[in-house]
């Protein structure tokens, strides 16, 4: 018996990374998936692999575009059982070169982005249903050239209690789920990331490897699972080890 079976699941930013991961594991696990993410050609390649898929073409900072991801989610497969509010950008800059629009930009997609995504979603999803925010584990510690987004995920974590707290009673469970470094397409794009810089994170890790997609994937669909049915407004940590075990290994 697959676990997902007949459940409607839906994935913002689905169409790459950690999202395109959460996609094809609840797809195998029997789930009917709804993908959303401005580029249509990835939206179309990553759904035409799925078994029982749509693909919608929009942005999480246009509400109209939010609207139509669940009015067409809801007209194809009915109400959602799982939404996954994942999409996300980094972009990196010294506090001191910060501007507005770069502000924005990523305040809109990370933060605002996730808010509206779930505010647009409660006509569509059932009660009892399962809602994860994907957050980071940059609010977790001070990083160079950080802050802006460090602190759009610090409002997701943040989210994921306080729309608990609002769906109580219609028994919806949110919690986030923080990844530290992943490999995807977000660790370079957009900006000059060697081998070399790469290989130099990864040593710096305890698990001395960057996580695969499909482990965040797993995690995130324990969240929504039956196993988790005691957990609301949680977050869980999935970082090899980054945030909790000391860089400094002390022989004496
Ligand atoms: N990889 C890591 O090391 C890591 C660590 C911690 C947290 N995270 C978080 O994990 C999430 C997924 O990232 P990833 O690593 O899988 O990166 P990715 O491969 O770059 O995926 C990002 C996804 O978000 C979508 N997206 C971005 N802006 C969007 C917008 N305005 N509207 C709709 N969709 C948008 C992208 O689709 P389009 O480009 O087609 O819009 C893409 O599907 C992000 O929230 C990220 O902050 C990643």
């Amino acid at each position: 018996m697959k676990e997902f079976k007949e459940k409607v699941v839906v994935i913002t930013g689905g169409n790459s990374g950690i999202g395109k991961a959460i996609a094809t594991h609840f797809n195998k696990n029997g789930a009917k998936i709804a993908i959303f993410g401005r580029h249509e050609a990835s939206l179309k390649q990553t759904s035409g692999a799925l078994q029982q898929s749509i693909y919608v073409q929009g942005d999480v900072k246009k509400h109209s575009d939010l609207q139509n991801l669940f009015t067409q989610t809801e007209q194809t497969f009915g109400k959602v059982d799982i939404l996954i509010a994942n999409a996300g950008i980094v972009k990196k800059c010294h506090v001191a070169d910060a501007n507005e629009s770069l502000f924005d930009e990523i305040v809109d997609t990370n933060y605002k982005g996730v808010y509206f995504t779930v505010q647009t979603s409660l006509p569509h999803i059932k009660d009892g249903a399962s809602i994860v925010l994907i957050s980071s584990i940059a609010p977790l510690i001070g990083t160079y050239h950080s802050s802006i987004y460090a602190s759009s995920k610090a409002a997701v974590t943040c989210l994921a209690k306080n729309f608990s707290a609002d769906l109580l009673d219609r028994n919806i469970r949110v919690n986030s789920l923080s990844p530290g470094y992943t490999q995807t397409p977000i660790l370079t794009k957009g900006r000059n990331v060697t081998d070399a810089i790469l290989d130099k994170k990864r040593a710096q890790i305890p698990a001395k490897r960057f996580a695969e997609p499909a482990e965040i994937a797993k995690a995130a669909a324990f969240l929504c699972s039956e196993g988790a049915s005691y957990i609301m407004g949680s977050d869980l940590v999935i970082d090899g080890g980054v945030s909790n075990i000391h860089p400094i290994r002390n022989e004496t």
